[in-house]
């Protein structure tokens, strides 16, 4: 049986895949998110420890079922040819995870840490994916490959309690 939630939360999905601007819309909400949870972090370093290590235990667990979206679902539909290199996004994530480790490492000997590094890399990577590479996906797939695409993403997203769209 259908509650009122689930049937509200279906019909935003259909309208989502149906959009022109379907995955950039999407990706851009995650990326939203991710800088939300990273402000949060940032606000409290040297203030809140119980704070602070919840949201980069946030920050991360989200940025890892991002960056697997895109890694798993989203870069398998990148052309060589026509898309960003995929190649240099993946490296990106990758330091990104090992940055997020070392912060973590530092914050448990010392009270602050350096996030310089990390916010020029995951701000320049965010503008390419969100100027050059979703919008070429909006522009090049069709609805079946987007919607298969969206589907996939849900099935991520999914957090037990409802879709998580923000
Ligand atoms: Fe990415
Ligand atoms: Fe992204």
């Amino acid at each position: 049986m259908f509650s009122p939630n689930k049937k509200q939360t279906f019909s935003k999905y259909k309208i989502l895949y149906m959009k022109k601007n379907a995955i950039s819309k999407l990706m851009t909400r995650h990326h939203k998110k991710l800088e939300r949870l990273l402000r949060i972090f940032k606000a409290n370093i040297g203030k809140n420890v119980e704070k602070m290590s919840e949201s980069l235990e946030r920050l991360r667990w989200e940025f890892e079922k991002h960056t697997f979206c895109e890694e798993k679902v989203m870069f398998k539909f990148c052309e060589t040819e026509n898309c960003t290199d995929v190649l240099k996004l993946i490296k990106a994530h990758d330091e990104m995870l090992e940055m997020l480790s070392t912060i973590k490492s530092d914050l448990a000997v010392k009270d602050s840490v350096d996030i310089s590094g990390f916010l020029k890399l995951i701000g320049e990577h965010k503008n390419l994916e969100e100027k050059i590479l979703y919008p070429k996906l909006d522009r090049q797939l069709d609805s079946e490959q987007k919607k298969f695409i969206l589907r996939k993403i849900r099935e991520v997203s999914y957090d037990g309690s409802g879709w998580n769209w923000q």
